[in-house]
């Protein structure tokens, strides 16, 4: 549970335009809330930005990489000057001039490192860049307490993120239509004649939502009546996503520019054999995408990065229905969709 303090005078007027969209209760979860960002290249940079200048009380960015020439192009949080230096270190500067009022930290370990207990001094995890053992391992300590768990990824024109809320519960502005009789005062017509309108009102309600853990998302067994029907309606992104996840699990590293026609090949052969294991045919997903996953383009962690950042600005202040459980961005369909897979 996020602690709630009082905002103070600096803070109300930083922060004055979001108080005004969103709610002085809002701002004062959201200043509350202490998030944990694992991964900082292109996408983490869109997801810092976004958070930092919504106000939260401290990010800690963390990433045991180096920054690279490729990070140039994508994270906007490190200079060139930065090639060969932590990844985490060098992005912390940028961002905590975004907003003096966060307290930004770079922590340069490796995840792999962290002890179960780290992840306890957090209310929000997002994990980004991260191969599917190491997420369905982050998940499961949020999941036991009740810490709100994102997870995300950007390859060439793909993107996904994925939330697991727990029981979530929020608010949300509804429109109630309200039948009020339009009183005609006092010009003697008898109340039968009086006409009757439909009115709009706005109001507030109290609603809730189940989110899915991402293993039980990610192994959904294609194959069962239930789910045959549904191959067809689920976002080609999600295939393609579940195949540079499972690339990176068995490789232990992200499709590379340096490696480009290997691993095509690689993702070729990776495609065939995740589609058949999960029980989907393999033209399901044209090979098309193994040319389209290197590198991080800005415009699409631009995008994800955006919704992102909305939906952990959504949870923190428990305003409005959140994204249950997946967004996916295919920059080759240009298309965006929200889906819920695995429950
Ligand atoms: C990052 O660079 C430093 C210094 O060049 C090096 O010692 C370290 O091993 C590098 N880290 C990784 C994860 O490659």
């Amino acid at each position: 549970m996020v602690e709630q303090t009082e905002i103070t005078e600096d803070e109300a007027a930083l922060y004055d335009r979001q108080i005004r969209l969103w709610g002085l209760d809002a701002q004062r979860r959201l200043r509350a809330a202490r998030v944990l960002l694992i991964g900082v290249r292109g996408l983490g940079a869109e997801v810092a930005k976004n958070i930092v200048l919504a106000g939260v009380k401290s990010l800690t960015l963390l990433d045991h990489t180096n920054v690279t020439e490729e990070d140039a192009c994508s994270n906007f949080l490190v200079a060139r000057t930065d090639v060969g230096k932590n990844r985490a270190e060098c992005s912390r500067d940028r961002t905590q001039l975004l907003n003096p009022m966060v307290d930004v930290t770079a922590d340069p370990q490796d995840v792999d490192n962290k002890p179960d207990d780290f992840y306890k001094n957090f209310d929000v995890i997002c994990a980004l860049c991260c191969k599917p053992t190491q997420l369905y391992k982050i998940n499961t300590i949020c999941s036991e307490n009740k810490i709100k768990f994102y997870c995300g990824d950007v390859m060439g024109y793909y993107g996904y993120m994925f939330s697991d809320l727990g029981f979530h519960e929020y608010a949300e502005e509804v429109q109630r239509k309200v039948t009020a009789s339009t009183s005609s005062q006092g010009d003697g017509e008898p109340a039968t004649k009086k006409a009757k309108t439909d009115e709009m009102e706005t109001v507030t309600v109290k609603n809730s939502a189940q989110f899915t853990r991402f293993k039980d998302a990610m192994t959904v067994d294609w194959k069962s009546s239930d789910n045959v029907k549904k191959v067809k309606r689920t976002p080609s992104a999600y295939f393609i996503m579940k195949v540079l996840l499972q690339f990176m699990e068995n490789e232990g590293r992200r499709p590379a520019v340096s490696s480009v026609s290997e691993d095509k090949k690689l993702l070729s052969t990776l495609k065939s054999e995740v589609l058949e294991q999960i029980g989907v045919n393999s033209d399901l997903i044209d090979d098309e995408f193994t040319s389209k996953c290197f590198a991080e383009l800005s415009p699409v962690c631009a995008i994800v990065g955006g919704v992102l950042g909305q939906e952990i600005i959504k949870a923190v202040s428990h305003k409005d229905a959140p994204h249950n459980n997946f967004f996916f961005y295919n920059g080759v369909e240009g298309s965006g969709l929200v889906d819920k897979i695995g429950s």
